[in-house]
């Protein structure tokens, strides 16, 4: 740390954490005693009133009423409810999104949809170190679509795109970077691609719920994003999906199920696209995680993102601060971007024995996750993380890394999910 910055203490942080105007909204959830969670880029917390919520329609819709609570407890709308909520967070009509799915298979149907739109164009620009399902998607869409994928470092996206030129038919890029946090500009990048005729497809998945998206103040085509990060709907929410107005007439999705008909119930044998945003629809919503989906999003309703985005991008300056104070000298190099608007609501370090290290780690509450080959990820959910917890966590990394506990062979064993 800068010698001439003052020594951050625990007691800083607790009164950091009595002017934080959103403290409040941390009663809104329900926390395991002693942990502090900074994985809710990975799996949010549970919000409250979820349990109940998924009790109701079990026991009473489900078990009592069985096939009548589709009318009676309003199930089929529940997805558009959900988008709604979300819709609000990402600067979109609540006509233009859709819940439904998961985000990779939402992202191929946006993808094809979108190639089909420039079918005379041949070329998708896209990242290397983009999440692996959009690398994948984005390869075999363009197999199907007879495409050529161009993925390129980061540094090199707008250089790709201006050599695509005439070429380009798409990009597709994560807003923010799954492993380093990194924040793509979106206005600019989705303005210049359509200056070129091309596409714009982001991932929001670390975005949604974190930060204050805009995708109509950006003019974005098309986005997509998960439902179970920071918008805490539950392991395995559904997935959101977004169509710019303009497009969705336009827009003939590949996976055209009964319930993106327009009229579903009249069984007809020929596909007619649902005029709105519904097309994006495939089968039947996976119900009982759409309404936890849908009560989850209830945190958010009064919550002013600007606020919340304050909040995150204060307590990951709090984590690198600290970092740097306490873990100096212990091996761990800093791999999000100093400059708290440049990055999510994350901060990644990485270090040779990471996994370990994040073992050892959560055996003490702290609960961040691994993203191999060597990056300690660590999330700040700004409703729920406090600054003391910050403060707490950097202690403890200090602790296994003082103590060697990290060396312990059962923090040395790989589990199936990390
Ligand atoms: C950036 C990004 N895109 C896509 C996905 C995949 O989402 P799903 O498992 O819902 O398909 C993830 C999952 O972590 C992700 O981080």
């Amino acid at each position: 740390m800068n010698a001439s910055l003052k020594k951050v203490t625990r007691a800083d942080t607790e009164k950091m954490d009595g002017a934080d105007p959103i403290a409040h909204l941390r009663d809104r959830f329900t926390l395991p005693e002693g942990d502090i969670y900074l994985d809710g880029n990975s799996l949010g917390a549970l919000p409250l009133g979820v349990m109940e919520r998924l009790e109701r329609a079990v026991l009473k819709e489900w078990g009592q009423g069985l096939i009548r609570s589709w009318n009676d407890a309003d199930w089929y709308p529940a997805p558009q409810r959900a988008a709604a909520a979300i819709a609000r967070l990402i600067g979109a009509g609540a006509d233009e999104v859709i819940v439904c799915d998961s985000t990779s298979v939402n992202l191929f149907k946006v993808l094809i949809g979108a190639l089909r739109m420039r079918k005379d164009r041949k070329i998708i620009v896209s990242e290397i170190g983009n999440f692996p399902t959009d690398v994948y998607i984005n390869a075999e869409a363009a197999k199907i679509m007879g495409c050529e994928l161009r993925c390129v470092m980061p540094e090199e996206v707008e250089q790709a795109i201006e050599d695509a030129g005439e070429n380009l038919a798409a990009v597709q890029l994560t807003h923010v970077h799954y492993k380093t946090g990194r924040v793509y500009d979106m206005a600019g990048i989705t303005k210049r691609v359509q200056e070129l005729g091309g596409l714009a497809i982001w991932d929001l998945a670390h975005s949604a719920g974190a930060l204050p998206v805009d995708l109509n103040a950006c003019n974005a085509d098309f986005a997509i994003g998960c439902g179970y990060k920071y918008l805490n709907g539950g392991p395995g929410a559904p997935a959101f999906v977004f169509v710019a107005k303009r497009h969705i007439e336009a827009m003939n999705q590949p996976l055209p199920g009964w319930h993106g008909h327009a009229e579903p119930f009249a069984f007809t044998q020929t596909y007619k696209p649902h005029p709105g945003i519904d097309r994006m629809l495939t089968g039947t919503a996976s119900q009982l995680a759409t309404l936890a989906l849908e009560t989850a999003l209830k945190v958010f309703e009064d919550v002013d993102m600007n606020v919340l985005r304050q909040k995150n991008m204060a307590l990951g300056d709090l984590f690198i601060a600290l970092a740097e104070q306490e873990l100096g000298g212990m091996g761990f190099n800093l791999a999000s971007p100093k400059d708290p608007k440049a990055r999510g609501s994350q901060v990644s370090l990485t270090h040779e024995n990471g996994y370990a290290i994040m073992q050892a780690v959560i055996a003490r509450g702290v609960v961040g996750d691994f993203r191999a080959p060597d990056i300690l990820r660590f999330g700040f959910a700004a409703p729920y993380v406090r600054y003391v917890d910050i403060w707490d966590a950097v202690a403890h990394i200090r602790d296994v890394m003082e103590t060697t506990e990290w060396k312990r062979p059962e923090f040395n064993e790989r589990r199936a999910v990390t």
